[in-house]
């Protein structure tokens, strides 16, 4: 007996819709190979797609960092905890993405919150894809600004209500590789909407930074749109194998964010370390042109087996495909047999998808083998 039983209850309720989540202690750096237990599993569920959480020269310039500033910012970027280390990544961010300036955030989720909470303000409206990530969808949800949403090529849906006069400003806000599907949002049309409009276009590169572009830049970058965007974000936490978000755009809305955002304001900067680990990721990433092209390459072939063995890898472009199997229990059980033959791709559910949607996110990383891909290919074929 607990005092707490009215979320056992709940917990209980969770568990017979096949919808219950644990933990997994991995017991190893990540890589395509991980430890849990005394078991070696292939990871095809990282998002740290080039392999980068485990790269020797960003752990030495995270060490070198750590004995020079220490452990922790000791306090907000506002008070004290404003180090060098944070300045460099934000420079070279903003450099990266071709803005004004940057600025860095203890992680994504924050990110989201911060910009969406502060930017669009009462009277105005946020569009966003309905499959945006959570984190975008709480930020416009907890925002002063109303928002609506649209399905991803229902172009008449959003010209609506860009042509509407009920608000003052409008904010069209996507992923540009949908982090459950895989599949691109329509940057030159959603530009072309935007400019129609007057509107502003806010787009998050977390699953594309690192992975697509000529320096890693994202999605824009690869489109040669990169100047059209008018707030980018993305994550530290993913291709960089690092910890963290971050938003560039114009100084005015750093300098805003700066004053404004309570997640910059009401929370300790991230540890210096941290940043300086980023930079040297940062730096990698510009660079990383084979890892690019191996990523792709490997993402390429894995899609094609999944579609010979008939399975629905939905509208998958990317280095994220899903293997849509639909029900729950079904999905949890071939994860769970996956994971005892040795690869470990988690099974989502909702409300992570729709309902109905339930999938395997299998995650490619630049250095997976063909030999373990097709590994996991023929396990999944002798198990589907
Ligand atoms: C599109 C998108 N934005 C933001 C985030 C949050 O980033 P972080 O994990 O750094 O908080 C994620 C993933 O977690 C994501 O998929």
């Amino acid at each position: 007996m607990s005092q707490f039983d009215f979320l056992k209850d709940e917990l209980n309720g969770l568990k017979q819709k096949d919808l219950l989540r644990s933990l997994i202690c991995v017991e190893s750096a990540t890589e395509p190979v991980i430890r849990i237990g005394n078991a070696e599993k292939v990871l095809f569920c990282s998002n740290d797609y080039l392999n980068l959480a485990n790269n020797s020269q960003i752990i030495a310039a995270a060490k070198e960092a750590m004995d020079k500033f220490g452990s922790g910012s000791a306090a907000s970027r506002l008070i004290s905890g404003t180090a060098k280390p944070h300045i460099e990544l934000e420079n070279a961010l903003a450099k990266m993405f071709k803005k004004q300036a940057a600025l860095v955030f203890p992680s994504g989720y924050m990110t989201n919150l911060a910009v969406l909470q502060t930017i669009p303000q009462k009277g105005d409206l946020i569009l966003l894809d309905k499959l945006d990530h959570a984190s975008i969808i709480d930020a416009a949800k907890s925002s002063e600004a109303e928002f609506r949403t649209y399905q991803r090529t229902q172009f008449d849906r959003i010209e609506k209500f860009l042509a509407s006069d009920e608000y003052n400003r409008k904010f069209i806000v996507t992923e540009s590789v949908f982090s459950m599907d895989g599949d691109f949002a329509q940057l030159a049309k959603l530009i072309e909407l935007k400019k129609k409009y007057n509107a502003y276009l806010i787009v998050d590169e977390a699953h594309a930074f690192g992975c697509m572009g000529a320096t890693g830049a994202g999605l824009a970058e690869e489109l040669g749109l990169l100047d059209e965007i008018d707030i980018v974000i993305a994550t530290l936490s993913k291709s960089a194998g690092c910890s963290g978000g971050f938003v560039a755009s114009d100084k005015c809305v750093i300098d805003y964010l700066i004053n404004k955002a309570r997640q910059f304001i009401y929370t300790t900067a991230p540890a210096p370390a941290n940043s300086a680990a980023a930079l040297c990721a940062v730096e990698i990433i510009k660079n990383a042109k084979d890892k690019r092209a191996k990523l792709k390459q490997n993402a390429d072939y894995l899609r094609e087996k999944l579609k010979n063995l008939g399975l629905d890898t939905g509208a998958s472009t990317s280095h994220i495909i899903p293997v849509i199997i639909g029900d729950n229990k079904k999905t949890l059980e071939i994860s769970k047999r996956l994971f005892e033959k040795g690869f470990f791709v988690v099974a989502i559910r909702p409300p992570t998808v729709a309902p109905g949607t339930a999938r395997l996110r299998i995650s490619l990383q630049c250095d997976h083998t063909k030999e373990q891909i097709d590994s996991l290919c023929q396990t999944l074929g002798e198990i589907k």
